[in-house]
């Protein structure tokens, strides 16, 4: 894909459904008794790898675009698929469902593609394990493919030193097959759609705040019940499009259907903190995740510190944040970040190797990363490395970088946002 630089972006973008809500609704509602219906689903390469995983287990999704109908089978109605489950690039279709297969009578084998079958899997194997699953990492090296046999599951308290949302949730999901409660207290909440989706398919789960942490404590559970599901926005979707909005000289866009849940929303905090001129215009909470429309607005920005309990509420909007640092009047340190080095690549070499390439001035450290703003950014070769926020926040880089920017390996953006480009390209012809 190639780039050049434009200005004033103006019109509306209707953001595609949020991934992470996307992959549970499928599923918890395959765990249900009955139908659930799932409006707004991302049809995101990623999110398909989930229905694929379930279809082979037997259960009956009609994908229908907008809505997709899922027949649920019951916590025990899964049935042993005959091949490898293939969890293509998706680490939470991995993490999460092996915490369900940990609780089924059959055994399973998952693996994944090169990126993913590289990613660390002794997470959830350690807690998992503890439970009494029976997982083990074929090639020993605590990475998919994953072999996953039938055991039986006891209840445990763990206490995890990383704030991941795909390692809570694997846990959750095995205790609902578990003899008696299961509990996971993590440094900092992550996201919370686990919780409020189980709950609203009829688990019983508490989260509570402690000295320790965030505690997330689950029942075990007999039985589910389907839902209907309306999925807002992805914001890790919109921040390319709120970044565009704030960077792109005379811009003013208009970006609906944003899912503004506080355990996600850290972008668009620390957008303020930049300076950034953005206007909620209308919020709803309809279907227990808050959404917003959002007015966004060219700004100029000034960097900022982002550390701490703020990191896991903006994790995957990391590299697009670095763009904005390096628009930016002022230095931006990013810490308390480590996780950046197992995403779907290590983020903070392929940020810090694209953002040199365009003359930013940027350092790595063990954890993060500082950007010294403003540089004038150029035209370059971007590797995407086949990463898709790589590929979607180094195209929004290139709209304001002087010259031509390619970015290399760009239909990886199918795998959270297949329609990024046709939507950048409708807002530019709208000048
Ligand atoms: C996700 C959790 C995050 C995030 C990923 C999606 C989820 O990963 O980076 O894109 O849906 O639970 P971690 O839980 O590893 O932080």
């Amino acid at each position: 894909m190639k780039l050049k630089p434009t200005t004033k972006l103006r019109g509306t973008v209707t953001i595609p459904g949020d991934k992470s809500i996307s992959h549970r609704a499928v599923m918890f509602g395959a765990l249900a008794n009955g139908l659930t219906e799932i409006h707004g689903f991302l049809q995101g390469a990623d999110c398909l790898a989930t229905i694929d995983c379930f279809a082979q287990m037997g259960i009956s999704i009609e994908n229908n675009q907008d809505t997709v109908l899922v027949h649920g089978k019951g916590l025990r109605g899964l049935r042993r698929p005959s091949s490898v489950l293939d969890t293509k690039n998706s680490g939470t279709t991995t993490r999460l469902i092996s915490g369900i297969l940990a609780g089924q009578p059959f055994e399973t084998t998952l693996s994944g593609d090169a990126s993913l079958n590289t990613r660390p899997m002794g997470r959830i194997i350690t807690p998992l394990s503890m439970m009494g699953a029976d997982i083990t990492s074929l090639s020993g090296n605590g990475c998919a493919p994953l072999r996953i046999r039938p055991a039986d599951l006891h209840g445990i308290s763990y206490s995890s030193n990383i704030a991941s949302a795909q390692v809570k949730s694997a846990i959750l999901l095995a205790g609902l097959y578990a003899d008696s409660e299961t509990s996971v207290t993590e440094p900092e909440l992550s996201r919370d759609h686990t919780e409020r989706l189980l709950r609203a398919f009829g688990a019983e789960l508490t989260s509570t705040k402690t000295d320790a942490g965030a505690v997330s404590m689950i029942r075990p559970c007999n039985e589910l019940f389907g839902q209907k599901i309306f999925v807002p926005g992805d914001i890790s979707s919109a921040a390319y499009f709120i970044a565009a909005g704030l960077l792109v000289p005379h811009s003013e866009i208009v970006i609906k259907n944003v899912g503004i849940n506080p355990t996600r929303a850290g972008i668009l905090s620390v957008c303020e903190a930049m300076g950034a001129d953005i206007t909620y215009l209308s919020k709803t909470n309809d279907g227990g995740e808050p959404t917003a429309d959002l007015l966004v607005r060219t700004s100029e920005l000034h960097g900022t510190v982002i550390e701490g309990s703020q990191i896991p509420t903006l994790i995957d909007e990391i590299p697009m944040i670095a763009v904005l640092a390096a628009c930016a009047e002022g230095t931006t340190i990013i810490r308390d970040a480590a996780e950046l080095k197992v995403k779907e690549t290590n983020r903070i070499d392929t940020v810090t190797e694209n953002l040199k390439k365009m003359g930013a001035d940027i350092t790595p450290t063990d954890d993060g990363m500082i950007i010294r703003g403003k540089t004038p950014l150029h035209g370059a070769v971007i590797n995407s490395y086949f990463d898709h926020r790589i590929a979607m926040a180094f195209s929004i880089a290139a709209l304001v970088a002087d010259g031509t920017t390619t970015i290399q390996n760009s239909s990886c953006v199918d795998v959270s946002y297949p329609d990024f480009y046709r939507t950048l390209y409708h807002l530019r012809e709208e000048n």
